[in-house]
């Protein structure tokens, strides 16, 4: 696809500990050349391109939480200078007349710190442009179904940076996970977990896969998505669709694309893919079901309802990549130390030479698995602080 004219800085939004997995997908779709440690910031990693670039990140990246687009950078210590500055940037491209928009201030060591005052200013800026300040209202980040422009306006030591949100929902909002069992993981942080597990999902055939602790599905259906090829944001709209210069023949060009890739991929694994997901409820079971036909990847994933005891991993070694239950988030005590030994001991007996990737929030629970694990690397999941243990399963 041809290059698409003018150049725009954008910033891929990552949570905490998922940054290097997006900068890494961001060289893979070659949106990001060069040194990744240099394109990465607190909070995650910047990169440039045009139109094309920016429907293809949307469409593409499965650790980023939201795509921006760095309208302006400019100082500012007092209102009058914010407001002016603020009315030379390009609004018209992003926002109609009369369009709301949701305002997310934050003030950092400047001047202005009244985040209420910058949110006038900035709104009767955009009214220099548009003819008449725009309706300023809260988007919700989960349904994506208001009509507000979220706007991303931060002052750090008197330089105001502006922002246009690109995503609209959340992108772990995928469009297939609508029925969740008790604490569902972000389809980002699966992704992320997939990614730090070590397993390759492009190989020519993967290898196995299995998640004794699936809930409604988001590892194995991550899984099966990556392995396929199928974009994570194949079914879903984005903030960028409402824009005055949305491309629709663009958009369609990207998403054939991306079709052409996923179908070439489908018929190369066709019965090749072993992606098993089981969990004691048969709730979550159900649900998994469901969400994994809504992706579209039911052929190639197998469930089903039984505890982690009764697992029956095939004979070649793969991968074991699961959120187990912990401590904060479904209830538990000494019954959970207990899971975790069992954990520990059926992966010994079933599954000697694979490989485990895990999220726990708590290093006692991990160290009753008794196996040897790596947990440099934490992720936050539902505001808590997890650690990402990988290992290898000695034989028991
Ligand atoms: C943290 S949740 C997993 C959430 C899942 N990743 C998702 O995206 O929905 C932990 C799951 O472990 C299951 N579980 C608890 N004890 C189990 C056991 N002994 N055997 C199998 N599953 C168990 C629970 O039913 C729950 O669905």
């Amino acid at each position: 696809m041809k290059k698409q004219g003018n150049l725009f800085n954008f910033f891929a939004v990552a949570a905490p500990g998922l940054t290097t997995f997006c900068a890494d997908e961001l060289v893979q779709y070659g949106l990001l050349t060069g040194k990744t440690s240099d394109a990465i910031e607190p909070g995650g990693v910047a990169f440039r391109g045009d139109r094309l670039a920016l429907y293809r990140a949307n469409l593409h990246l499965r650790t980023a939480s939201r795509i921006l687009v760095r309208l302006g950078e400019f100082h500012a210590e007092n209102f009058d200078q914010l407001r002016s500055r603020a009315a030379s940037l390009g609004w018209e491209q992003y926002l109609r007349a009369g369009q709301p928009v949701d305002l997310r201030v934050t003030c950092h060591k400047s001047r202005l710190y009244h985040t209420g005052a910058v949110v006038e200013r900035i709104a009767a800026a955009i009214g220099v442009r548009l003819g008449g300040a725009p309706p300023v209202k809260k988007t919700d980040d989960e349904s994506g179904e208001d009509d507000a422009q979220l706007i991303v306006v931060r002052l750090f030591r008197d330089a105001c940076t502006i922002s246009v949100d690109a995503s609209g929902a959340l992108l772990h909002r995928r469009g297939y996970r609508l029925a969740t069992a008790r604490a569902p993981l972000r389809e980002t942080l699966a992704a992320g977990l997939l990614l730090a597990s070590g397993w390759n999902a492009s190989a020519e055939r993967p290898s196995p896969l299995i998640d004794p602790f699936c809930g409604s599905g988001a590892i194995p259906i991550e899984a099966a998505l990556m392995a396929l090829n199928i974009a994570p944001g194949r079914n879903r709209r984005f903030a960028f669709m409402e824009w005055p210069d949305f491309d629709r023949e663009l958009w369609r060009g990207l998403l054939d694309e991306a079709d052409a890739r996923a179908q070439a991929r489908r018929a190369h694994l066709a019965e090749q893919l072993t992606i098993y997901g089981s969990d004691r409820d048969a709730g979550a079971i159900a649900s998994a079901q469901a969400n994994a036909e809504r992706a579209g990847v039911d052929a190639l994933v197998r469930f089903a309802c039984h505890a982690v005891s009764a697992i029956e991993p095939p004979a070649e070694p793969g991968f074991v990549v699961t959120n187990p239950p912990y401590g904060q988030r479904v209830r538990g005590g000494a019954d959970l130390r207990n899971l975790y030994a069992q954990f520990g001991n059926v992966l010994r007996a079933r599954c000697p030479g694979w490989r485990v990737a895990f999220l726990s929030s708590d290093r006692t629970l991990l160290s009753q698995t008794a196996l040897r694990l790596d947990t440099d690397l934490t992720f936050i999941n539902g505001g808590i602080k997890v650690i990402v243990a990988r290992g290898f399963v000695d034989g028991g």
